[in-house]
C-alpha cells in the first residue's frame, strides 16, 4: 500500500485526486493538509467512504503530521507559494512528491532538484498531467523538426478563475518548441500582441507567439498553430473534464514509489513516452 499525504484536498483538483485515492486499492490516504476545512472529515467532504476517517489537518503543522503518519508520497495541487514551502518540507523528510501546482519560481525548482538528489527522494513535477497533453508535447517536438521554418504560435484558453498566465502547459509547449528549434525560449517568446504596430519576426526560430484567453468555465485548451506559405497545421488538445489531470496524478503517485533515479521526472517519463 502506498501511504499518501494529500496537500490541498479542498481545492478543485485536490478533491478529485482525494476521491480517486480513497477508492484506489493500492493507496492508503494517511493524511490531508489544507488551510481550509480544518478538522472536517475528508470522506465526509467528498461523500466517499474513507476507512481511515482522515480529518483535514492544518498545514501549518505539516512536520507534526508527517512525523505521526509517515507518508511515502505527497501529492500537491495548491498554489505556488504553498507548494514551495510544503514540498520542501516533504522532500527534506524523504517523502516522494507529485507536484501539479503551476507557476513556481525557477529558484524553487533549482533548489528542489538538488534536494531530491541529496535526500534520495525523487519527485514528479508536471504542469499538466493529462495523458493526452503529454502526447501532444511529443507530437509537437516531432512536427517542429519538419516545420522549423514556418511560423509557430501557441494559444491557450482557460476559465476566468485561473491566476497565472500564460498557463504552465503553454510555457512547457514553448520550451519544447524552442528546444527542438535550438533557440532560447526566453529570447524568442512573444507573450501576446498589443494594439499598434506589432509586426511578427518571420519564422519560429525568431519568434513564438504565446497567447492567453480567459473566459467562463473553460477547463483548458491548447492549440499549436504551424503556418507556412499557403497552408497550416493545428495541433489541438481540449480537456473537457479535470478528471484527466487527476487520473494522471494517480498514475504519477504509483510511478514515483518505484522510481529508481533520484531526480525530477516528467509525465512523459511516467507514461513511458
Ligand atoms: N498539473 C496539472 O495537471 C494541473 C491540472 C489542473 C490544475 N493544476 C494546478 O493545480 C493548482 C490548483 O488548482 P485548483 O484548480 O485545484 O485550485 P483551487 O484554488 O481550487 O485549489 C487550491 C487549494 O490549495 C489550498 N491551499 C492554499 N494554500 C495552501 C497551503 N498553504 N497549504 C495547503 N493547501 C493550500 C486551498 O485551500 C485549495 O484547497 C493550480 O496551480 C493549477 O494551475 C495543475
Amino acid at each position: 500500500m502506498i501511504k499518501l499525504l494529500i496537500l490541498g484536498p479542498t481545492g478543485i483538483m485536490g478533491k478529485l485526486i482525494s476521491e480517486l485515492a480513497l477508492k484506489d486499492e493500492e493507496i492508503e490516504v494517511v493524511a490531508a493538509c489544507d488551510v481550509n476545512n480544518i478538522g472536517e472529515e475528508l470522506g465526509g467532504l467528498l461523500a466517499v467512504k474513507d476507512r481511515n476517517k482522515i480529518k483535514i489537518s492544518d498545514v501549518n503543522y505539516l512536520q507534526k503530521v508527517i512525523d505521526e503518519t509517515k507518508p511515502d508520497v505527497a501529492v500537491d495541487f495548491t498554489v505556488a507559494k504553498a507548494t514551495e514551502k510544503n514540498c520542501k518540507i516533504c522532500v527534506e523528510n524523504r517523502i516522494k512528491c507529485v507536484i501539479g501546482t503551476t507557476a513556481m519560481t525557477q529558484d524553487f525548482l533549482d533548489e528542489v532538484e538538488k534536494l531530491v538528489t541529496t535526500k534520495k527522494a525523487p519527485a514528479v513535477i508536471s504542469p499538466n498531467m493529462a495523458p493526452g497533453v503529454n502526447i501532444l508535447f511529443k507530437m509537437a517536438s516531432i512536427l517542429t523538426k519538419y516545420l522549423n521554418d514556418w511560423d509557430i504560435e501557441v494559444i491557450e484558453v482557460h476559465h476566468h478563475r485561473k491566476i497565472d498566465s500564460p498557463s504552465g502547459t503553454a510555457l512547457k509547449i514553448g520550451q519544447i518548441l524552442s528546444d527542438t528549434l535550438g533557440s532560447e525560449f526566453e529570447e524568442i517568446a512573444k507573450f501576446g500582441r498589443n494594439k499598434g504596430p506589432n509586426k511578427r519576426l518571420i519564422g519560429a526560430k525568431n519568434e513564438i507567439g504565446i497567447h492567453s484567453i480567459r473566459a467562463g468555465d473553460i477547463i483548458g485548451d491548447h492549440i499549436i498553430l504551424y503556418a507556412g506559405p499557403g497552408e497550416r497545421i493545428e495541433l489541438k488538445h481540449q480537456a473537457h473534464s479535470r478528471s484527466c489531470f487527476a487520473t494522471g496524478a494517480i498514475k504519477a503517485i504509483k510511478f514515483i514509489v518505484q522510481a529508481k533515479e533520484n531526480k525530477i521526472y516528467t509525465t512523459n517519463e511516467v507514461l513511458g513516452l
